[in-house]
């Protein structure tokens, strides 16, 4: 009797989970379903149409980084699927205690959660939790490696706006060394068919040696970066990561690099403006640049809800195409660049 019934809570658990740690993973057909998913959310939510229910599942939300829009639209993306969540932070963990990344995503795993979102500041923390959680694990952004929802919503804000990805331009502005965002967003877009292009001084966009990984090409000086671009990410500057030094001046930065009404005329006339947040107004753009027509950034904001409601009801969903955490060395990055 026991044994059986141990035999079925062994079954039960032998479904591989399914993660969203990297774009850089994803295959395009992955991205296409999880974009025309977070449309269908939209339109749902918008129109006040029933939404299915995830029900009865509890997700773990583990920011161990400052956040404000991704905590709240995984907050809102939850609520409307139905789901409960479990709060937690650094601070009020015991990590704080000196217990190890690995140990507390042990215990959340026997505490039972369902799925854990967490952001966290070192590259490679969500690969980790997803090999010890063993269920779904969604990056929130992990240091300088990824943010796959962020990529998403940006990705479906331009997609609104554009109609496609493929054969846009797509200058990325500003601190790309430290930016998960930059990554994951040229992933997407390079797989997507786009061109991508990483703008910025030589201390803030990565080394040569670096970016023959990466999707893109790498400009220093802004006017010939955004030369005709269709769509143009600033990137804030990730003083936290920054060594000394990287930068002379902040104000000689925005001399340089800022997005405004001046700098906007080497990009097309219809070019949309983005920034994932926090912006530093008069810093990465000026305000001209952050509230005209051209700007997306609220549409970002808002988006995200969306993208997130299609990530978890994919990490929930049947999982046919294995599991895909583990970083393992593959042949995307050659083919995104082929890909352009
Ligand atoms: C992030 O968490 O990476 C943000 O969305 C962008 C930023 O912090 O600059």
């Amino acid at each position: 009797m026991v044994r059986t019934r141990l035999s079925s809570i062994k079954k039960g658990r032998a479904k591989l989970p399914r993660n969203l740690t990297a774009i850089r993973l994803l295959h395009k057909e992955e991205i296409c379903e999880l974009l025309d998913s977070s449309a269908d959310f939209k339109a749902r939510v918008i129109d006040g149409k029933a939404i299915p229910s995830l029900g009865k599942k509890v997700v773990g939300m583990l920011f161990f980084e400052n956040s404000t829009r991704t905590r709240v639209s995984f907050e809102q993306a939850a609520h409307y699927l139905g789901l409960k969540t479990a709060n937690f932070s650094a601070a009020g963990s015991s990590m704080s205690k000196g217990e190890t990344l690995k140990d507390t995503i042990l215990t959340l795993r026997y505490e039972r959660l369902d799925a854990l979102v967490m952001r966290h500041r070192a590259s490679g923390s969500a690969t980790l939790a997803a090999r010890y959680f063993n269920g779904p694990v969604l990056n929130a952004g992990d240091g300088q490696h990824e943010h796959p929802t962020q990529a998403l919503g940006d990705a479906l804000t331009i997609l609104e706006r554009k109609g496609s990805l493929d054969g846009l331009t797509v200058s990325i502005v500003g601190d790309v060394e430290h930016s998960r965002v930059a990554r994951s967003n040229a992933w997407l877009l390079s797989k997507m068919g786009a061109e991508v292009r990483f703008v910025g001084p030589r201390t803030l966009v990565p080394t040569p040696q670096h970016i023959g990984m990466l999707p893109g090409e790498v400009f220093h000086d802004l006017q010939s970066g955004i030369q005709g671009a269709d769509v143009i990410i600033c990137l804030r500057l990730q003083k936290e990561r920054m060594q000394e030094g990287m930068l002379s001046s902040i104000g000689e930065y925005a001399k340089l690099y800022q997005i405004n009404r001046d700098t906007l005329r080497y990009a097309k006339p219809d070019c949309v403006v983005m920034h994932p947040g926090p912006i530093n107004r008069g810093v990465e753009l000026d305000d001209a640049a952050a509230d005209s027509e051209r700007s997306a950034i609220t549409a970002q904001i808002e988006n995200g809800i969306f993208v997130r409601m299609a990530a978890l009801n994919w990490v929930f969903g049947e999982n046919d195409m294995g599991p895909r955490a583990v970083e393992t060395p593959d042949k995307s990055a050659k083919k995104a660049v082929k890909a352009k």
